[in-house]
């Protein structure tokens, strides 16, 4: 297995070859299949730090949230919380860490009672919690909705009064009313406009700056995470493929499937000439996954020792890690590419 990540500070979050199976039930008599939708996944995220976890549709992001936060039970593996195996703790045990990791979701009103007030909204953690007085939750509610760049107003007011972005806005000051150490942001703006989408990264950022917020941040696409993230982790059908500091996957990635992904994102500048890497094929059922390197039935590099082994997370520069055999395929640019300082 490969060395942590991040390895210079004590990490808040590590994941050990974290694994979920969702079983899925097919005709009378045949034995039960399961999707494997995160395989082996282990990364970890030092206090601080914003992760970016990228991957298309279907490779596992939000698997991995949801089981960080046990909202989804892990089939394997373990998940150390400021050092603590939280994997397998029962629901009582897990009270005090459920306010420690906090969530921030793409539609945060989709599972909220629309009837409640946006003030009731925000202050409901730390109900649950038992966290100050009546008073001082008001009080809190009203400096959490000027950090979020709110009026004061909103908290007597209903969802439905609120646009997409302001919704957002109320979704992460919900998350920070507990004061968590670590938040898990599941593509929160995803369903924006992209003038919002920026509005909303940007309070992300000034938050992060100003609280020292951790933060792991699921996104569909590399652009988005771009400007934001310290590090970026690559997932393909429940499998890490990539990780690296954000400057060295933007300007040298890697793997096959992250050269493929970058190339795909579109270019600000229309004169950039860029290869569009395209991959072959539709990706494989994550009940019935290729053998061996996951990627290899798409990749325009796969040999046929890709077939048999599962290859590991290994490093390949400064913090830099992927999990593919080949080495003589993408140069590394960060040599003269004037990187400065990789981490
Ligand atoms: N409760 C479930 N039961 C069965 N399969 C599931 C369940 N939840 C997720 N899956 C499957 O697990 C795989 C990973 O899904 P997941 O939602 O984690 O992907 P994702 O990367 O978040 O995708 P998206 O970008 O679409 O949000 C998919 O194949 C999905 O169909
Ligand atoms: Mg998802």
């Amino acid at each position: 297995m490969s060395k942590s990540q991040g390895d210079t500070a004590k990490p808040l979050l590590e994941v050990r070859e974290l694994t979920k199976r969702f079983p899925v039930k097919s005709g009378f008599g045949r034995p039960v299949r399961q999707v494997h939708a995160v395989e082996k996944v282990s990364f970890s995220i030092a206090p601080g730090e914003v992760v970016g976890l990228v991957g298309e549709s279907g490779s596992g992001k939000t698997t991995v949230g949801r089981t960080i936060m046990r909202l989804t039970e892990p089939t394997e593996g373990q998940i150390l919380f400021d050092g603590t195996d939280i994997a397998h703790k029962g629901a009582r045990e897990m009270l005090a860490f459920r306010r420690r990791i906090q969530m921030v979701f793409q539609d945060p009103f989709a599972s909220l009672n629309p009837r409640a007030r946006i003030g009731a909204l925000i202050a409901e953690g730390m109900e649950i919690h038992r966290i100050g007085t009546a008073r001082e939750r008001a009080e809190r509610v009203a400096e959490l909705l000027d950090l979020v760049g709110l009026p004061s107003d909103a908290a007597g007011r209903y969802p439905h009064e609120f646009s997409g972005g302001q919704r957002q806005r109320v979704g992460i000051a919900r998350a920070l009313a507990v004061s968590p150490s670590l938040i898990v942001a599941d593509e929160p703006v995803s369903a924006l406009d992209v003038s919002v989408q920026a509005q909303v990264l940007n309070l992300l950022q000034d938050l992060k700056e100003r609280l020292g917020l951790t933060i792991l941040f699921i996104a569909h696409d590399l652009a988005v995470v771009e400007h934001f993230c310290d590090r970026v982790i690559v997932m393909y059908l429940g499998r890490i493929m990539e990780i690296a500091p954000r400057r060295r996957l933007y300007s040298s990635p890697q793997h096959p499937y992250t050269e493929a992904l970058l190339s795909a994102a579109p270019v600000p500048d229309p004169d950039a000439k860029r290869d569009r890497i395209v991959l072959e094929g539709d990706v494989p059922s994550p009940i019935d996954p290729p053998s061996g390197c996951v990627l290899r039935t798409r990749c325009r590099y796969a040999l046929p020792e890709c077939a048999r082994t599962v290859p590991a997370l290994r490093e390949v520069g400064p913090g830099h890690y992927k999990a593919c055999i080949r080495d003589d395929i993408l140069p590394d640019r960060t040599i003269n590419g004037g990187e400065k300082n990789a981490s």
